[in-house]
């Protein structure tokens, strides 16, 4: 660190636990670049200063985590597309005093799936699993990838109606349907994707699940956004059943790499990333 460099970081509240100063600075110094990421802990009535300080302080970007996300759209300069579709901001890059809100959640998350399972999209019949602001970013990420079809499930009925309304809105071609709770059993048997979104099995109760272990079959991929823990019950039982799975932590990892990508105009070093949060978690 040194009077040239250049700063980034995180806007969220708290921060202490996060992961991400250690990832991206772990990837600055891979790609020996004079970049340092810190944790910033922002009280929900100090947005604005805060973004203020992005530009008065130069530095050249942030990320932004619970509970900033939405909040924090009021007080950019220009939205881009897919952030504005998703209706959250997890991405902010400071481009010579103008600040610009990105989504990366989704699309790291396409990443992550497309990457590390090698899922042709295009042929899947998916469950979505929940209709909060993770679901909204990785269907929307989902349906501009291509994925074949898509069947939402929430426990409030209503909110995966709406969620669906809205991801027809954005991509008018797509074959979206909304299923109740219910009868997850039904669409899950007609389902080769299924994508966990809720809560249901994070640290510390993870012996809970959100799906009936006789409803899982072999030939699913089961993805869980979890990554804490990284085995679920979800995915525990999948495996037992025979399924492919995936977990949450890759989606952490490229919405991060995509976030380096913006800030730094270079390839991130996502095996430098990813080793780095491992080591953390070990
Ligand atoms: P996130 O940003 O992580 O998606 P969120 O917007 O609060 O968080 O959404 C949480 C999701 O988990 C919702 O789909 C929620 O279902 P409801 O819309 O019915 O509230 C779901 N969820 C959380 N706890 C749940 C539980 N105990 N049983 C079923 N669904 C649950």
């Amino acid at each position: 660190m040194n009077s040239q460099t250049i700063l980034t970081g995180l806007f969220g509240h708290p921060v202490g636990h996060s992961l991400s100063p250690l990832m991206h600075n772990r990837a600055f110094a891979e790609l020996g670049i004079n970049f340092r990421y810190a944790a910033f802990d922002i009280e929900p009535g100090q947005v604005r200063e805060a973004v203020d300080a992005i530009r008065a302080l130069g530095l050249r970007g942030v990320n932004v985590t619970i509970p900033h996300k939405v909040t924090v759209m009021d007080y950019l300069d220009e939205i881009d597309a897919e952030a504005r579709a998703i209706g959250a901001v997890n991405t902010i890059v400071n481009d010579g005093g103008k600040l610009i809100g990105y989504n990366t959640d989704g699309r790291g998350y396409v990443r992550s799936l497309t990457e590390e399972t090698g899922v042709d999209l295009s042929r899947q019949s998916a469950l979505l699993l929940g209709a909060g602001g993770a679901a909204r970013g990785v269907g929307v990420a989902l349906l501009g990838a291509g994925l074949g079809s898509l069947v939402i499930t929430n426990r409030t009925i209503e909110k995966a109606e709406q969620l669906a309304e809205q991801l027809q809105a954005i991509h008018p071609q797509a074959n979206i349907a909304v299923q109740p709770m219910e009868m997850m059993g039904d669409a899950l048997a007609a389902a080769t994707l299924l994508v966990q979104t809720t809560s249901i099995g994070m640290h510390p109760n993870v012996e809970a699940s959100p799906v009936a272990v006789e409803a899982l079959h072999e030939r699913l991929l089961v993805s869980d956004l979890i990554y804490n823990p990284m085995n679920t019950k979800l995915l525990r039982d999948a495996k037992e059943k025979g399924a492919r799975i995936h977990h949450g932590l890759g989606m952490f990892i490229y919405q991060g790499a995509l976030s380096f990508e913006y800030w730094t105009g270079q390839s991130a070093p996502v095996d430098a990333m990813r080793e780095a949060v491992w080591d953390a978690l070990r």
